[in-house]
């Protein structure tokens, strides 16, 4: 039996390496004082559909949606900020504090073709700020995303952002967009002809050659924004380049999910091959509309965990080292397990990590055990030392060894960690 095709199992060999991110995401986040929320797994299908647009690949093809035994249509979530907000809301969280700093992390599904960096489930880590719709939010997203990045050592990225301005303007926009593409229309790819209808922008992150060719000449959005529009995002740029932010601006970028408005951004590293991009977001302030609720500013992004681990791989060779146990008891034999057992107890009841021998084996087998796990210290017990209530402690290093008292089994082990 194999594991779903698109899902992978976090073995224990790779687990340090996510202990590790995990300890980072709630140090920056709390950094920068954003809190925690979780979930759950699955939503009514509504939200998502709400929240991302119907005309979306994620919502179109992706989604694992199935009906429940009470027969109602749930989804198993393909990405938190629909999640977030519906909670935000049913919470009424806004009422207690009218910002909310919040921040995220757990497995998404999506039913995509599998590829190196793309999974049918795959982890996120995210922030959502909610509550303000200015630009110095946008920025402090942003920033945040750039300190966790530094924090956890990676350097092969750059920034893209970009703006998809208001609705009114997106739609004047849309309309000129449209003209452009009909004229060129027998120029395009069959999936670039069927997204002119339903959702135009998309094409304008086509891969497609051809497309690409015709997209040059495009219009762009840049070329329609009205004042505020174009204030909120000057603001943007000048508050990331007086933080020293190096970023470029890509006036095609446009999400692959329909809720966003003014600034969108996104990561993108060379080391992640064909599926470049490490992190996006943007504001979308108006997702609370779609679920019934007033207009409220808010603005966030995810990561894909299994690509930062990609890109980690490439440049820490000790990304997967983990804590080793620190004390093999090695037991001689069957007699003294128990007491064995009992010194491995008051080591860790020291905090020593301690493991001893289950399968009765040679003291050869367990010298070789504790090689392999790689403990620095072995404690050696046999009939003498369980009869006068004793211990031999080795160090695995230097070959040196004491013989002390029971008692003094932990000053010893001490004295060589
Ligand atoms: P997204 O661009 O759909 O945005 O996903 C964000 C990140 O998740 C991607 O940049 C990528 O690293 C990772 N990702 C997406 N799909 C896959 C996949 N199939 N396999 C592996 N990794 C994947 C969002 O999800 C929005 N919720 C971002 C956001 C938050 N916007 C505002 N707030």
């Amino acid at each position: 039996m194999q594991s779903p095709r698109g899902t992978h199992d976090i073995l224990p060999s790779q687990i340090a390496a996510w202990h590790k991110l995990e300890t980072a995401f709630e140090e920056i986040s709390s950094l920068f004082g954003y809190q925690e929320i979780r979930t759950p797994m699955f939503e009514q299908t509504e939200v998502f559909v709400r929240a991302i647009g119907e005309h979306t690949d994620v919502v179109g093809k992706e989604m694992y949606t199935f009906p429940d035994k009470g027969g109602d249509s749930m989804t198993l979530r393909p990405e938190m900020t629909a999640s977030v907000i519906r909670a935000v809301i049913q919470h009424n969280l806004i009422a207690i504090n009218p910002l909310q700093r919040l921040w995220y992390a757990g497995e998404l599904f999506r039913y995509e073709r599998p590829q190196a960096g793309r999974y049918r489930q795959f982890h996120q880590y995210g922030v959502e700020c909610i509550g303000a719709m200015t630009p110095e939010a946008d920025v402090e997203v942003i920033l945040l995303a750039v300190a966790l990045l530094k924090r956890i050592g990676i350097k092969d990225y750059t920034i893209e952002i970009n703006t998809l301005a208001s609705n009114a303007v997106r739609q004047k926009y849309r309309e000129e967009l449209v003209k452009f593409l009909r004229e060129n229309q027998e120029k395009l790819s069959p999936d670039s002809q069927a997204r002119l209808e339903k959702n135009p922008l998309r094409v304008l992150d086509s891969k497609n050659p051809n497309d690409k060719l015709v997209i040059i000449d495009a219009p762009t959005i840049l070329d329609y924004l009205d004042e505020e529009c174009d204030e909120h995002f000057t603001t943007v740029k000048a508050l990331l380049t007086a933080e020293n932010i190096e970023f470029t601006i890509q006036p095609r970028l446009v999400r692959g999910l329909d809720y966003y408005s003014h600034t969108v951004f996104e990561f993108v590293s060379s080391a992640l091959g064909a599926q470049s991009s490490l992190l996006g977001g943007g504001r979308y302030n108006d997702m609370f509309v779609e679920f019934g609720a007033k207009p409220t500013g808010a603005v966030g992004f995810s990561m894909g965990i299994e690509r930062l681990i990609m890109i980690m791989e490439k440049s820490q060779p000790d990304l997967y080292q983990a804590p080793k146990p620190k004390v093999m008891i090695v037991t001689l034999d069957r007699d003294s397990l128990h007491y064995s057992q009992s010194i491995a107890q008051t080591l860790r009841q020291a905090g020593i990590s301690t493991v001893s021998d289950l399968q009765r084996r040679s003291l050869k087998a367990q010298m070789r055990e504790a090689d392999r796990l790689g403990t620095s210290i072995a404690v050696i017990i046999g009939e003498n030392e369980r009869q006068f209530g004793k211990a031999v402690v080795k160090n695995m290093q230097s070959g040196e060894q004491v013989e002390c008292e029971a008692s003094e089994v932990v000053m010893a082990v001490s004295a060589w960690m």
